[in-house]
């Protein structure tokens, strides 16, 4: 037996040996951003040879290897940029990038200086099968408003670039305080404009963004939008407080997106998704302060919107405004659905869970409208801490479109402090599993709706 045990051992090691030879003899720039989407790959085997492989691609770019005919550094100090602080390094960054977009397999070095940044579009497509932009310093924006007369919504942006990753350790600052101090939620008489995101995806299919920090974005700070398969991690995501719409990572049009382990904490949502957006997993993140994570608003002015495949799996919450939130405008269509909420921890949450259907984000008081964008198949599962506010699970769902198939499992909020929390439910199908508190008032809400069912598993 113990001969045969030993042999089945051996096997395994060939088999191992065997497979990862096979993978490191591939090109390794394709076994990174391959051509399969990055989740659903699913087996711990291929992520440890995706981790080998990076970790030989980084010694490799670490000793600047010539040998290797795939991959090419471009230094934007090579391109005449100053990296003082002071002198506008535009130029010197859109040259870098020409010459880097038209060569196979390149990198782009933005060393451990200050660059200081009007608004910039890395456009592609490029001729690069490969593009690597690695940030060590810190990219600093203009806050010369005059500037953005052009664009007054971006800053930095790519722009249709096929297997792109943003690293480098370094820092995006979008300098914000100056639209921040000329915002209307600052100072109600001064008119609402757009003001930048500091960084945007756009239109970027197999992107890995990792290891940076955004910090004071002039609004949003990071945008995915319109792309695919896209992995972020690493990110350190910071603005005050109170900063006016300052989104940490907002997800639009985008599908199949991994978010993990990343610190954000901002003047708004920590991760925003909006339309479009599918599949989409956020896993080891810490929010806060800020508005939590959100989905939507979604059904502003009568839009039909769609979202779904949603899992927020390992999060922590510190003193943010929501937990996990779903919003939406009364009068729009469309659903939000397949979303998990799960193993999440709050700390004094002011809604640690909540669904708004009746979200009304402006001056005018909002109409009552008869349709509503669907909510469906929503699973809150071992959420825990304390809430803010006596409210800690909040469902105010649309009286034509109750939320269906909402479901809470070991669920366990109490008021910061101590003491009970309440929940407060509206038109919603809600079933129950493991220990729940806080519920809702059954009798209540059968009542108000004159007799709609409520589930109760
Ligand atoms: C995140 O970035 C901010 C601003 O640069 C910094 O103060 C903070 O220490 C960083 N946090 C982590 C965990 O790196
Ligand atoms: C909890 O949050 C509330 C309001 O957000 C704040 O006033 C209070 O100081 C916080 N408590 C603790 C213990 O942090
Ligand atoms: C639910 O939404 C309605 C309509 O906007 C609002 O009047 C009500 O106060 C909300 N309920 C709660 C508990 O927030």
């Amino acid at each position: 037996m113990a001969f045969q045990r030993y042999l089945t051992f051996i096997m395994i090691i060939i088999c191992f040996v065997t497979c990862y030879s096979t993978t490191l003899h591939e090109d390794p720039l394709s076994s990174i951003v391959g051509d399969s989407p990055y989740i659903n790959d699913g087996g711990t085997f291929k992520g440890i040879i995706k981790q080998s492989t990076n970790h030989v691609l980084s010694l490799m770019s670490k000793l600047g290897d010539t040998n290797s005919p795939s991959l090419k550094t471009f230094d934007v100090d090579d391109y005449g940029a100053q990296g003082d602080g002071k002198t506008d390094d535009t130029q010197a960054l859109k040259k870098v990038w020409e010459v880097a977009c038209s060569t196979k397999g390149s990198i782009v070095v933005v060393a451990k200086r200050n660059y200081l940044v009007k608004p910039i579009t890395f456009s592609g497509p490029c001729k690069s099968n490969t593009i690597t932009f690695q940030i060590s310093g810190t990219l600093q924006a203009s806050d010369n408003p005059s500037d953005y007369n052009q664009d007054p919504t971006h800053w930095l942006m790519f722009d249709s670039i096929q297997k792109l990753t943003v690293n480098g350790g370094g820092t995006i600052d979008g300098n914000g305080n100056i639209w921040w101090q000329n915002s209307c939620k600052k100072n109600e008489k001064l008119p609402c404009k757009a003001a930048p995101t500091a960084l945007t995806l756009y239109k970027c299919n197999n992107l890995i963004v990792e290891d940076l920090t955004i910090k004071n974005g002039q609004q949003i700070h990071v945008q995915f939008q319109n792309s695919a398969n896209v992995r972020v991690s690493g990110l350190n995501v910071t603005s005050p407080g109170d900063s006016p719409n300052t989104d940490g990572i907002h997800v639009t049009n985008t599908e199949n997106i991994q978010i993990s382990n990343s610190i954000i904490g901002t003047g708004d949502d920590c991760i925003s998704i909006v339309d479009g957006s599918k599949n989409l997993q956020a896993t080891d993140i810490t929010c806060g302060p800020g508005h939590g994570i959100s989905i939507g608003s979604l059904g502003e002015e009568g839009a039909k919107e769609f979202v779904s495949g949603i899992t927020v799996n390992g999060a922590k919450f510190y003193g943010t405004t929501n937990g996990v939130r779903i919003k939406t405008w009364q009068g729009g269509s469309g659903s939000a659905s397949n979303i998990k909420f799960q193993n999440i921890q709050m700390n004094n949450v002011t809604n640690p869970i909540i669904i708004d259907q009746n979200y009304c984000d402006q001056e005018s008081p909002c109409q009552q409208q008869k349709s509503s964008v669907q909510i469906r198949n929503v699973l809150y599962q071992n959420i825990k801490g304390t809430s803010a506010s006596d409210v800690a699970v909040q469902f105010n769902c649309s009286q034509n479109f109750p939320c269906q198939g909402i479901v809470l499992q070991n669920i366990d909020l109490e008021l910061e402090g101590g003491g009970e929390a309440k929940a407060s439910c509206n038109n919603v199908k809600l079933s129950y599993r493991g220990n729940v508190s806080p519920r809702c008032n059954y009798i209540e809400e059968m009542n108000e709706l004159g007799g709609l069912k409520i589930l109760i598993e």
